[in-house]
């Protein structure tokens, strides 16, 4: 059974470390100086961050600009290193293969990860290191403007999910909450994003990270059934989107 779950907001306040508003720099962007996700791309390459001296290639996220649904993984690994694509490796094969089996392909959805660049032997990312991608991801979701954010492992669930229980209870359940692309960076940015759904809220889906259930057959079992729950979402929104074109309909025909 899928249980949706309505929950507070959490705090998705700016990192710590990064300039307040008005004291931008090109070092510290916040997502409100990106227009399109090529510029994301371009500041991605151009990143100095101590992550991005190490990497090979950058690993941007790739995939629909105006996907309904945002996969968003923890940290490129040593394939995605070399060829500049999240999820080429085995998980990368696998989530192929999760996706597939909800009647989606890769150029349906928007793939992209915590951080841009491998973390050195594949450890995890440090805080600062997720703080100093966030300016990027989160350029990234208001351009895309998913409908559903799917968090893949811990770090990615740790960001947007980060009051709810652990994995291991939330695997698989659906929430709804604030949309990150919300959250402002500065005074002059206060306008609500688009991105924001039926209510002001966004979907999200926490699933264990598909390389989990590569060393498991329980876990895969697990993760292939929690997949399902993508699906549902999905026709939720679907059905949030037309009752919101509707209403539009309606206020157009009596406006004129
Ligand atoms: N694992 C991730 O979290 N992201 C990738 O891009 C590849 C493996």
């Amino acid at each position: 059974m899928v249980s949706f779950t309505s929950l507070d907001p959490p705090s998705l306040s700016a990192p710590a470390g990064q300039a307040p508003a008005g004291e931008e720099s090109a070092a510290n962007p916040t997502s409100s100086h990106f227009e399109s996700l090529e510029a994301v791309a371009k500041a991605i390459e151009a990143c100095t961050c101590s992550l991005c001296k190490e990497r090979t290639k950058p690993v941007m996220g790739e995939g629909n600009p105006e996907a309904e649904v945002m996969l968003i993984g923890e940290a490129p690994g040593f394939n995605e290193d070399k060829q500049g694509r999240p999820f080429v490796g085995a998980a990368g094969q696998f989530l192929d293969e999760l996706l597939a089996s909800i009647g989606l392909k890769r150029t349906d959805v928007f793939i992209t990860n915590m951080v841009h660049a491998r973390p050195p032997g594949n450890r995890d990312p440090l805080p600062e290191e997720l703080d100093a991608s966030w300016p990027y991801l989160k350029a990234q979701i208001e351009l895309v403007a998913p409908k559903l954010i799917v968090t893949l492992g811990r770090h990615s669930k740790g960001k947007f999910l980060p009051d709810t229980d652990s994995i291991s209870r939330i695997h698989g359940q659906a929430f709804k909450r604030k949309n990150p692309a919300d959250e402002v960076d500065s005074p002059a940015d206060r306008q609500p994003h688009s991105a924001s759904g039926f209510d002001g809220a966004q979907w999200y889906v926490a699933l264990y990270h598909p390389a989990a259930g590569l060393h498991k057959q329980e876990l895969k079992e697990t993760i292939i059934k929690d997949f399902q729950t993508i699906k549902k979402v999905l026709t939720v929104v679907r059905a949030e989107s037309l009752v919101l074109s509707q209403i539009e309909n309606r206020k157009t025909q009596s406006v004129s």
